[in-house]
């Protein structure tokens, strides 16, 4: 699923602008060969807060693996950064995980931008950590919040870039390293990147973390057609979707679909579009692709970082990795 062929990339400027994108954007990935659907469009309030019980789902080992190696090494990585210092989280959602790194960080006033497409994750997450840091929210993409909060630089500060949960999974592997070259360029000498990433390990291990029994991963996905419904005029019949996870091997990711029972059609009243489902046939949501130890090192070196250290939970293969810019 490409980032680049979705208009959606520019920030909140009001309700209106954002719900034209969302229905361009619905538009363009609708008429695709194979149907897709952005991913970041699972976000909004219901689907944030389904992601958070995910998060909590035993099968899901991906956040407490990130959770663990943060809490163990948060003074090791506050330990390796520069000495005043700043940090800008991208996708932090409620941003629990980072409290045992600002806390390491420390200091009177640490300014932590949290940069979020979700208002309402990003509330939570102002509300929960505001004991700990000044906490300024961008409702931005990450680019954009990238922008927004660099132009914030003091005098002699640099910036921890924070990417955590191996969000950088959800880009197709080309366009993670060219999002890493622009994050880069958006730095300077001095600036660190600490990145999250998931380990290849088995598939089924793989498989039942993004299609547990309780159904929670499955109303995730179903969500963004409630969520079309809701915000587009729709008509998605939900009960005739279902939710399915494959492991792609060649491309090593974790694929989510939406897969129609029946012959049907669906009408998206802001989008002014007519669409048609065979049977069996699926609409891709969202990609997780999952990393090799050697490819991670290969993507800092392409991207101009370089590898300070890297930190890997035993239990659920996760690695923490901190970067500099070269
Ligand atoms: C997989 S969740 C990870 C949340 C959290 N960092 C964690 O590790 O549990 C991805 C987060 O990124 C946000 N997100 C997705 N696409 C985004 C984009 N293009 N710009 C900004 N935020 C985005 C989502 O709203 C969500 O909170």
């Amino acid at each position: 699923m490409s980032t680049q062929a979705f208009a959606w990339s520019k920030t909140k400027a009001g309700d209106n602008t954002a719900n034209r994108e969302f229905a361009c954007d619905v538009r363009i990935g609708l008429a695709k060969p194979q149907k897709e659907l952005h991913s970041k469009y699972l976000y909004d309030e219901l689907g944030s807060s389904l992601f958070e019980a995910i998060t909590h789902l035993p099968e899901y080992g991906l956040t407490r693996a990130d959770e663990r190696l943060l809490r163990r090494h948060a003074d090791d990585i506050a330990g390796l950064l520069p000495s005043r210092v700043a940090v800008i989280e991208l996708g932090s959602g409620v941003g629990q995980k980072t409290r045992h790194l600002l806390q390491a960080i420390g200091g009177d006033c640490l300014r932590y931008y949290p940069i979020d497409v979700s208002a309402d994750a990003l509330a939570r997450c102002e509300h929960d950590l505001s004991d700990i840091a000044e906490v300024h929210p961008l409702v931005q993409s990450y680019l954009d919040g990238m922008a927004r909060a660099t132009a914030e630089r003091q005098p002699g500060e640099s910036f921890l870039v924070m990417f955590l949960g191996s969000t950088i999974g959800n880009f197709e592997r080309n366009c993670a390293l060219e999002f890493l070259r622009d994050l880069r360029a958006s730095l300077l000498p001095g600036d660190m990147l600490l990145i999250g990433a998931d380990l290849v390990k088995e598939p089924g291990r793989m498989l039942v973390a993004y299609d547990d029994p309780t159904g929670v991963t499955g109303a995730f996905n179903l969500n963004l057609l409630g969520r079309i419904n809701r915000e587009l005029g729709g008509d998605f019949q939900l009960r005739d979707f279902e939710h399915q996870a494959r492991w792609n091997e060649p491309q090593r990711r974790i694929e989510m679909h939406l897969r129609s029972r029946l012959n049907q059609t669906a009408y998206i009243a802001e989008a002014d579009l007519t669409v048609t489902f065979r049977a069996g046939e699926t609409i891709w949501t969202e990609s997780s692709h999952k990393f090799q130890l050697p490819e991670l090192d290969g993507m800092a070196e392409q991207a101009a970082f370089s590898v300070d250290d890297q930190w890997i939970d035993p239990d659920w293969p996760f690695a923490e990795n901190l970067w500099a810019v070269r």
